[in-house]
């Protein structure tokens, strides 16, 4: 029987001729397809043959009696291994860190307040229902957003003001939406927020965090810019823009939105206990996978979430 190891590096070799197809000419197309489809049925059943025979190979009894034998190799599992998209959120937070933010950590359930009304959607305003929220029996709220940690960022680290000092802190997060999944949308995804406030905080200093930040991930210069968005807790509100390089597949035109930002809204301070006439704040939250899609010319979100061991392994 061929080894688990084998079968699962024909299957990868199987899947790659799938690209294959669309250069074959259409009236050869079908024939090939079914080919290929009736190989990988083998395959996936050989799989299985070869997966189950392994769980039902003999254990080697242990002899709990014999003697420790320290120079004897202990058993080694394989525990995995990180899940790719954590590694590249540790990069991101990495990159902030040096640029001197501290991390907070998201939680995966929250409330109204946190959601809503700290964030200055105004009771029964559209702009909630812009956020496809799923609510639990109890009314909780699994975050469709980063933003839902703004307010207790703000009143965490707002005795860090006293005395011309700042708030300057980032959080990661898993964030949940009533999307219809497809390849650029799913219902589950990681975003990071970002919370910076001073006494003279600027635009301008936004703008250079957000360049800094992109450049610095993807190890090149890139061209930037924004364009007016809205967000209920940011005024004014941008969404920041970066032009898909062309080591990344670019050719020149094509902007990527990566993320929301702005300047604090005065309401989400004053909300927070901190003085909007004496303080200002920019704030900004964007999406995870996204940012590693591009990196790694990847067309598919869904894959993150699937489980997908084969995608999971070229990591
Ligand atoms: N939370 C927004 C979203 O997911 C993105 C965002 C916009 C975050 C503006 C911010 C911000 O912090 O200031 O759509």
């Amino acid at each position: 029987m061929l080894s688990v190891e084998k079968i699962k590096s024909d299957l990868k070799a199987l899947n790659a001729e799938y690209a294959k197809i669309k250069d074959l000419p259409p009236e050869k197309r079908g024939e090939f397809g079914r080919e290929l489809n009736k190989k990988r049925a083998e395959l996936e059943k050989a799989l299985q043959a070869a997966l189950d025979a392994e769980q039902d190979a003999e254990v080697e009894p242990l002899d709990e009696t014999a003697p420790s034998a320290p120079n004897r190799a202990i058993p080694r599992f394989n525990l995995g291994s990180k899940h790719p998209l954590m590694t590249e959120l540790n990069r991101v937070l990495s990159i902030y860190s040096h640029m001197g933010f501290d991390i907070m950590e998201a939680r995966q359930l929250d409330d109204e307040f946190h959601m809503f009304d700290s964030l200055n959607f105004p009771a029964g305003h559209p702009a909630r229902d812009g956020y496809d929220t799923f609510r639990t029996a109890e009314n909780f709220i699994p975050p469709a957003h980063t933003s839902t940690m703004q307010y207790r960022a703000l009143t965490r680290y707002k005795d860090e003001l006293k005395n011309g000092g700042k708030i300057a802190v980032v959080i990661p997060g898993r964030v949940f939406r009533n999307e219809d999944a497809d390849a650029t949308h799913e219902h589950t995804f990681y975003q990071c927020e970002g919370v910076f406030v001073s006494e003279d905080a600027t635009m301008g200093q936004m703008l250079g965090v957000l360049k800094t930040l992109f450049e610095t991930y993807y190890g090149q210069k890139l061209n930037t810019k924004t364009q007016p968005g809205f967000f209920p807790f940011t005024e004014p509100s941008l969404e920041f823009l970066i032009e898909k390089p062309k080591s990344l597949g670019g050719k020149g035109d094509g902007w990527l939105e990566m993320l929301g930002c702005g300047m604090i809204h005065p309401n989400v301070l004053e909300t927070a206990g901190i003085d909007p006439e004496k303080y200002k704040g920019f704030a900004w939250g964007g999406g995870i996978d996204r940012l590693v899609m591009l990196k790694y010319g990847l067309t598919d979100i869904r894959y993150f979430e699937s489980g997908k061991l084969e995608f999971l392994e070229e990591f």
